[in-house]
């Protein structure tokens, strides 16, 4: 069965598109899955910059006032995952909220894992892309003003009944004026499934247009985004680094449990 994971956040520049790329950089890479990543972010487009492409030729858009078919529209990425463009809509276009869950489910059995890049608006944009997924994982920063936007986005999320899988901690530099993941957790009410260190190789990646996974995949943010990934198809993802297996057993025998993300990466794992 094909899951659609919306990834959302009422905030701009927290990590959003960079954990579509990655995520299904990995999922297509690393874990032989068939990955569909569209962008419906009608605002601030950008996914297929992030693979260097700047004037896609059909985008999400052509499907959505069916110009063009899903099929026409996909791009394929050489690190075996398509991806669909978006671009910026027309302010007067008045699309039906449930027009793009319906163009998803035209070819939904094509792929194991669709992930859709949306906008951090509260208008009809983020409703659309709410509407099409079943699932959906929020970034976050660890700062007051993100958090604020976090709980109001699993709000929204829950008014339209699209459950929350889980919240993504992003850019964090451990330092001791950042809430911690236990505040977030406590505040947002929904559990923390991956901490992604605030990393210059992302940006560096992005600067060659590659994602970070490809280009410094033993870092500790791309190993986040492969444990996560592995997590959300239920599969196992063994943390190659020695060093980090001796912390997790130093934790669990000192502390008496494991990580607060990798315990609720095993459950999610079971669930699934
Ligand atoms: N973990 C990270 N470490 C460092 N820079 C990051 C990290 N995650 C994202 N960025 C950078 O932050 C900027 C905004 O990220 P982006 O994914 O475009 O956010 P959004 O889609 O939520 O607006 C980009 O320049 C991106 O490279
Ligand atoms: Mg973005």
């Amino acid at each position: 069965m094909s899951t659609t994971i919306g990834v959302i956040s009422l905030k701009g520049g927290v990590g959003k598109t960079t954990t579509v790329a990655n995520l299904g950089t990995v999922l297509a890479n690393d874990f032989n899955q068939r990955v569909l990543l569209i962008d419906a972010n009608f605002s601030a487009p950008n996914l297929a910059l992030h693979f260097g492409v700047v004037k896609p030729e059909a985008t999400i858009f052509d499907v959505l006032i069916d110009k063009i078919s899903m099929n026409r529209a996909i791009i394929k990425h050489d690190a075996g995952f398509d991806y669909i463009a978006g671009s910026l809509i027309n302010e007067k276009t008045d699309f039906d909220i449930f027009q793009l869950r319906k163009k998803i489910d035209l070819i939904k059995r094509n792929y194991d894992v669709i992930l859709i890049d949306t906008s951090p608006t509260s208008s009809n944009e983020m409703l659309i892309a709410m509407v099409a997924s079943d699932e959906l994982l929020v970034v976050t920063t660890p700062d007051y003003p993100t958090l604020s936007c976090t709980m109001k986005a699993v709000k929204m999320a829950k008014k339209k009944k699209t459950p929350i899988i889980g919240l993504i901690l992003n850019k964090i530099r451990g330092k001791k004026f950042e809430l911690t993941t236990e505040d977030i957790e406590d505040i947002a009410e929904t559990p923390v499934l991956a901490i992604l260190p605030d990393d210059i190789s992302v940006l560096e990646a992005l600067s060659i247009t590659t994602p970070a996974t490809l280009y410094a995949p033993d870092k500790e943010v791309c190993i986040e985004y492969k444990k996560l990934a592995a997590a959300l198809i239920g599969r196992e993802f063994k943390d190659p680094r020695i060093w980090f297996r001796m912390k997790q057993l130093f934790n669990v025998a000192v502390k008496g449990k494991a990580e607060k993300h990798e315990v609720n990466r095993e459950i999610l794992k079971e669930e699934r």
